[in-house]
């Protein structure tokens, strides 16, 4: 047992919840930061065992002084930052809140760490939304050029450029996360992935009769979100910090996501029309399943995401497992078991 200390902020989200179920086993002493909330927001925590194992305590990353109150608290060995306003979507509608909280944010916990125990091992939670539509074709790695499309990525991509920073000027253990999307049950229902999933599990239970999406040309390299903790808790036990892609490596389209939820029920989905007008029918009876509503298009929408996972392969020895249909098919299994127990 490692006899450990980890500080994870964003308990509360997917990732908070998969990494301190790991670290738990790994035999870590793991405190889980949350902000205040009206309401229990331990739901994830609680589904998978292990709410009452975690030291909970409050943090609002707006807050300088409650981060650093934080660390000198839980005298943690790591920290994992997962705080985000993390819904790209909405990222545009709140863009200043936005930076607030993913950019400045991480700079507070990495002053906060600078100031009370420099020794401390920072992961951050970069994202491969940072690269934009800037292409790659071997796929997208830790040398490809960052366009962000949205503000979201820019927060991000500051947070991620603060972290290279404290890790030249001071010499502190920083690493960031380049990761793509990752997906589970666990994952929010305003995601993509999600929202199929439940809306699928809505059809066959007859409460509704489709699923209204936007772009369902763009491309996202899923992979499995269990999966990628590891990769996360991996690189703050190199010896030497830096920047790993996690990655399947293989991207799908929306629609072929669709395609293969639907299928983990049995239904096979044919595609008609262009544009706003597409729709996704299924082919036994013609209903139309999938259709396309506008108001859910991005005023900037990258168009395919690819990562190139080699050096988290080499380095870390990670590498991805879980296929994107056996993906869609958990969640739409997950969705399918919590609503017939009541718990959706
Ligand atoms: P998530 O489910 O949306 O969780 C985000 C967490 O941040 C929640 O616990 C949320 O708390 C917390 N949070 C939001 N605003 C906060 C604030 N002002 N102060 C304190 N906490 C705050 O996200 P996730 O999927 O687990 O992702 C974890 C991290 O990885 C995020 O930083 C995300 O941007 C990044 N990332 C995710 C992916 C992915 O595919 N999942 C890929 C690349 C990077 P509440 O529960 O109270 O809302
Ligand atoms: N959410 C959503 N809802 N997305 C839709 C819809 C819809 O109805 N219809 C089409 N899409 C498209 C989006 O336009 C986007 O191109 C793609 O589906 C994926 O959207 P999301 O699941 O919302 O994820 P994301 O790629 O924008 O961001 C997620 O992954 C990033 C890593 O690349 C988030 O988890 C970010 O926090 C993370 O950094």
């Amino acid at each position: 047992m490692s006899g450990k200390r980890a500080l994870i902020t964003g308990i509360t989200g997917q990732d908070g919840a998969y990494l301190a179920r790991h670290l738990l086993e790994l035999g870590y002493t793991v405190f889980g930061a949350s902000r205040r909330s009206s309401g229990d927001s331990t739901g994830r925590l609680k589904e998978l065992g292990i709410a009452d194992d975690i030291r909970a305590l409050k943090v609002e990353m707006c807050e300088y002084s409650n981060i650093r109150r934080a660390l000198i608290e839980c005298e943690p060995d790591e920290v994992y930052n997962f705080a985000a306003q993390s819904f790209v979507a909405e990222s545009f509608a709140q863009p200043l809140y936005t930076s607030d909280v993913n950019g400045l944010g991480a700079t507070r916990l990495l002053e906060s760490v600078r100031e009370v125990a420099p020794h401390i091992r920072v992961y951050q939670a970069s994202t491969s939304e940072m690269f934009g539509n800037s292409g790659a074709r071997g796929g997208l790695d830790e040398s490809s050029p960052f366009r962000p499309m949205s503000p979201y990525a820019v927060s991000k991509l500051y947070s991620h450029q603060m972290i290279g920073l404290y890790r030249e000027a001071y010499g502190m253990h920083c690493s960031s996360g380049i990761l793509f999307n990752h997906e589970s049950p666990l994952r929010g229902v305003e995601f993509i992935t999600r929202k199929i999933s439940d809306g699928v599990v809505a059809i066959q239970r007859g409460h509704r009769d489709r699923i209204m999406l936007g772009n369902l040309n763009a491309e996202r390299d899923w992979g499995a979100a269990p999966e990628y903790v590891v990769a996360m808790h991996a690189m703050l036990q190199k010896d030497t910090p830096g920047d790993y892609v996690v990655a399947t490596g293989i991207s799908h389209s929306v629609r072929d996501f669709a395609n293969f939820a639907f299928q983990a029920v049995g239904v096979q989905l044919e595609w008609y029309g262009e544009g706003v007008d597409e729709v996704g029918v299924d082919s036994a009876n013609g209903a139309i399943r999938i259709a396309v509503d506008p108001k859910y298009f991005r005023p900037a929408d990258i168009e395919r995401l690819r990562g190139n996972p080699a050096r988290a392969r080499a380095e870390l020895g990670w590498q991805p497992k879980m296929t994107v249909p056996e993906l869609a098919a958990w969640m739409v299994e997950t969705d399918m078991r919590r609503a017939e127990v009541g718990t959706i």
